[in-house]
């Protein structure tokens, strides 16, 4: 890994010289504080089917069944930490001046870890609205058996995350296309980049002239067009290039 950061000069200066920075992050980021990933193998679009899960139509057929699939996953999700990965790019937000963390992530790991300022493309899973009126409420109950009532318009609590079909939140999205289109440097780190619009970000980071770095155990779609990829986890890549970057600057 260090000869990689030593051998290559391109990867060497941009780490080192660049300042414009953004990282996109996907499920692999939290694979290793043990969430479950979606696409790979033992995923959770293998064992369960999106269509029955993730879509309002699904939630208007049967509330509970996707009531109960989300409070499993929230449930899962308060049980884990974050891990080296989700720090070391916590760390990279005090180590840039221009600094942006998109995430496709629902599980606010990267805020736990004590990254500042996160855009969170799919929403986040602690919290909910109101399925009718779209009311937003903080916090979540495990110990709810079944989805709770808008105290404004009666209508049932609904996970505050992007559905499959839904529009994501439009402020994001035009911060995440912003930044990623007069950055200099752009990490995709641990997703498929199989999704969009998320999966347009790299593209679009590629497109603007910036050095584009993957993490990802896997090779992915991208990979041939990227200007690095650095095949391994990113809770073990991650520490060592905010460790290459402090040592060389
Ligand atoms: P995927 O499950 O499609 O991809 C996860 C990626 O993480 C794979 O490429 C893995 O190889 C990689 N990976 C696994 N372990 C890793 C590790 N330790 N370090 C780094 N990478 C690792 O998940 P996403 O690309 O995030 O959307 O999927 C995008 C969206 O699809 C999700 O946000 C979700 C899903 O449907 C919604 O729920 C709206």
């Amino acid at each position: 890994m260090l000869d990689e950061l030593n051998q290559k000069e391109g990867l060497r200066r941009a780490l080192l010289n660049f300042r414009r920075v953004v990282v996109l992050t996907g499920a692999g980021i939290s694979a290793e504080s043990g969430v479950p990933t979606f696409r790979e193998k033992g995923g959770l679009w293998g064992k369960y089917n999106p269509e029955e899960l993730a879509t309002a139509r699904a939630f208007q057929k049967n509330p509970q069944l996707v009531w109960e699939w989300y409070q499993w996953r929230r449930w899962l999700i308060s049980e884990v930490k974050p891990n080296p990965g989700h720090y070391a790019i916590a760390e990279m937000e005090r180590l840039f001046d221009d600094f942006s963390l998109i995430t496709q992530n629902v599980d606010g790991l990267h805020r736990a870890a004590g990254s500042m300022i996160v855009l969170e493309m799919h929403g986040n899973i602690m919290r909910n609205k109101c399925f009718d009126c779209g009311k937003v409420f903080d916090g979540i109950n495990l110990k709810d058996k079944e989805p709770p009532r808008c105290d404004g318009c009666g209508g049932l609590y609904r996970p505050d995350v992007v559905w499959f079909g839904e529009m994501l939140p439009s402020d994001v999205l035009y911060a995440a296309f912003q930044s990623t289109q007069s950055c200099e440097l752009f990490f995709s780190i641990g997703t498929s980049a199989l999704v969009h619009p998320a999966a347009s970000l790299p593209i679009e980071a590629m497109h603007s002239g910036a050095y584009v770095i993957e993490i990802n155990p896997q090779p992915t779609v991208i990979s041939h067009s990227v200007d690095h990829t650095f095949l391994g986890p990113s809770g073990e890549i991650l520490p060592q290039i905010v460790d290459f970057i402090k040592a060389n600057r």
